[in-house]
């Protein structure tokens, strides 16, 4: 199965691509510019050495859409919509995973701060505009510097969200191979709207404390 990032170049998706490598997945970075994924995959390539299990690619987006058999979004709110409407063909059919967050940052505020986005959140955003897509709201709490310390177990549950079951089904089974997640389906993609508003009370508190923190639901048989 190969799995494709778009905007895999930067901070949270490069982050993603480590923690799946090392678990054997086919990865490939996308970015706006071939060139640019390029770069990164030699960094990967770098950081990982032999830890590194999986295959790793870089393409520009539009060859990454197309190829990957599952597709996460690692794209900041601002520029989403452009950036999905360019890749609607090739996302046609495919599960795709919503990791953004309408943090305030997009218009210049605080991260500490939400917007609204008109359809209720991103990831319902994103699966009204790829109406023939299963998106899969994931990873929106989970912070990238917690998944870029590869040297440590990730101390934290994974939101999942969506209205496809099946699709939800193979979202959970690659993120639980993350050691130390444990995946919980959350429900509806509705559901979307709350884990995404969690993000920025968790952004909140890494300030206050000086912390990496994320979530962990108890008391939770599944
Ligand atoms: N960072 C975190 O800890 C974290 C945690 C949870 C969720 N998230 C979510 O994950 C997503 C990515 O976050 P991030 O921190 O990784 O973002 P980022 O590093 O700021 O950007 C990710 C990538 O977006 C692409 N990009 C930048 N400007 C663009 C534009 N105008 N049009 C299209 N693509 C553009 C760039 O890729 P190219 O230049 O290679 O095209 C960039 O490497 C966001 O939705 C965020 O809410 C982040």
């Amino acid at each position: 199965m190969k799995i494709s990032i778009i905007g895999g170049t930067g901070e949270q998706g490069f982050a993603l691509a480590l923690r799946l490598l090392i678990k054997g997945f086919h990865v490939i970075i996308g970015s706006r510019s071939e060139e640019k994924a390029l770069m990164t995959v030699e960094e990967i390539k770098k950081i990982l050495g032999e830890r590194l299990k999986g295959k790793v690619e870089g393409k520009n987006n539009i060859e990454a859409a197309k190829e990957g058999d599952v597709v996460v979004l690692s794209i900041p709110y601002e520029y989403t919509i452009p950036t999905i409407k360019a890749l609607k063909d090739e996302l046609k059919g495919k599960i795709v995973i919503s990791m953004g967050v309408p943090l305030a940052t997009a218009i210049g505020d605080k991260p500490t701060r939400l917007l609204y986005p008109p359809d209720g959140s991103v990831a319902e955003m994103v699966q009204n505009i790829l109406k023939e897509s299963k998106v899969v709201g994931a990873l929106q709490n989970v912070s990238n510097k917690v998944l870029r310390d590869i040297e440590k177990e990730v101390d934290c549950d994974i939101l999942i969200t969506g209205d496809d079951e099946e699709a939800k089904r193979v979202v959970k089974e690659i993120l639980e191979k993350i050691d130390g997640v444990r995946v919980i389906d959350c429900g509806d993609l509705e559901k979307s709207r709350i884990v995404e508003s969690i993000t920025a009370l968790l952004i909140a508190l890494n300030i206050k404390y000086k912390a990496e923190t994320g979530i962990r639901i108890t008391n939770l048989k599944i």
